[in-house]
């Protein structure tokens, strides 16, 4: 244990946060399926607070002069970059915990804080908000833990930033009179440096319990993220629709790649040659969506040349053709939905893509 009496700290803090100006934070939510909800800062009395107007799920009340205390478990990639921004938008850290002490002294190092621990409900059991950032697989131990040894405060605010899993892993916790939620930041974390803002203008997918999702949001917004509130039980499609956006696209660039080199491209060159044409691609979907983005020979039905492809690569490359035609058969979904192409036309495709 290595925690020490903050209340210095605590004073130097106040001190501090009352020479700022009266910030505070006011949310609007949208709601259609799902919440976005944008950020307004705003002047009020301090002393009072603000009451904002209740929209959606968010309701806020809350001035810098209130900002919550939060604790992390698991001084990881996402742990010490959440650690180092809650510090800068104004939140106080009561502690952070790790599994080895090395690592949460570490994030405490970075931090300026001597308030760090390798057992986590020693740091915990001080905060409004704890985030539990261990691997995926770890959060439920790790609620377990301080469900055991008592170490959440009545009314605070559990949250893991896991995106497929969803809040209701934590409902070991909920006897401890807690609100749990997740908040996963939809960004690359690669490594536990805490400079810059890693969580600016990205978004910041939050379910949960009602309180938990106010403080999430709130937190999120502090942040510079976008808040975009789903549904518990859409939590494995969400995640999976981020991992094709993110991994598949890589995996798909991995097959152009491979059949560049094919045509006597070699792999350093592949980017160059292909890069302005994907990004021109992800521009127009961003401009006119999927379906009108769509070019190339399947939009066209141009079977001819969708037959040649077939032939050449089970030729060249066999062990890729199955990912070329898969691939190739949900494209000529996306050209018959935006009414490009005939069903009778589709179907010829899809044969021709379903060839073994
Ligand atoms: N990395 C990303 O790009 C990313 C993006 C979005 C969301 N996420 C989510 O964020 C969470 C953390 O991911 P990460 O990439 O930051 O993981 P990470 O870098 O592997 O860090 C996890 C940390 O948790 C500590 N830990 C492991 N088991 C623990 C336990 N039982 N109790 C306390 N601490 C424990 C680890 O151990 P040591 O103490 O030994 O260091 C490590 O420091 C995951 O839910 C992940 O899905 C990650």
């Amino acid at each position: 244990m290595e925690i020490q009496d903050h209340s210095q700290r605590l004073l130097r803090d106040e001190r501090f946060l009352l020479s700022q100006r009266p910030l505070v934070s006011q949310y609007e939510c949208f709601p259609s399926g799902y919440e976005n909800i944008r950020k307004k800062d705003c002047q009020d009395n301090p002393k009072k607070g603000i009451q904002t107007e209740q929209t959606g799920m968010i309701h806020q009340r809350r001035s810098i002069f209130m900002k919550a205390s939060f604790a992390i478990v698991g001084c990881g990639r996402v742990g010490c970059a959440l650690a180092g921004q809650m510090q800068r938008a104004g939140y106080r850290p009561a502690g952070l915990a790790s599994k080895s002490l090395s690592s949460a002294r570490d994030a405490a190092e970075q931090l300026g804080t001597e308030l760090f621990s390798d057992k986590p409900w020693e740091v915990t059991k001080h905060a409004d908000v704890v985030f539990i950032t261990t691997p995926d697989g770890q959060i439920e131990n790790a609620a377990s833990l301080l469900a055991d040894k008592q170490g959440v405060k009545k009314n605070a605010v559990v949250l893991h930033c896991s995106g497929s899993q969803p809040s209701t892993i934590l409902s070991v916790l909920k006897p401890c009179g807690v609100s749990i939620g997740s908040l996963h930041p939809l960004q690359s974390f690669a490594s536990k440096q805490m400079e810059g803002n890693p969580f600016e203008n990205i978004i910041a997918a939050i379910e949960g319990e009602p309180d938990a999702v106010a403080m999430a949001s709130r937190i999120a917004t502090d942040l510079s993220a976008t808040c975009l509130t789903i549904r518990t039980d859409a939590k494995t499609a969400y995640h999976a629709a981020a991992v094709v956006a993110s991994n598949y696209l890589v995996a798909i660039q991995d097959l152009a790649f491979r059949l560049l080199a094919l045509a006597g491209i070699p792999p350093e060159n592949a980017f160059p040659v292909l890069g302005p044409l994907i990004q021109g691609t992800v521009a127009n979907i961003k401009k006119v969506g999927t379906q009108k983005a769509l070019t190339g020979p399947i939009v066209r039905g141009d079977t001819d040349t969708v037959r040649t492809h077939v032939h050449e690569i089970r030729r060249l490359a066999p062990d890729l053709l199955s990912l070329y035609q898969c691939l190739g058969r949900h494209t000529v979904l996306v050209a018959e939905s935006g009414g490009n192409i005939n069903e009778e036309k589709a179907a010829e495709l899809l044969a021709l893509l379903s060839e073994s």
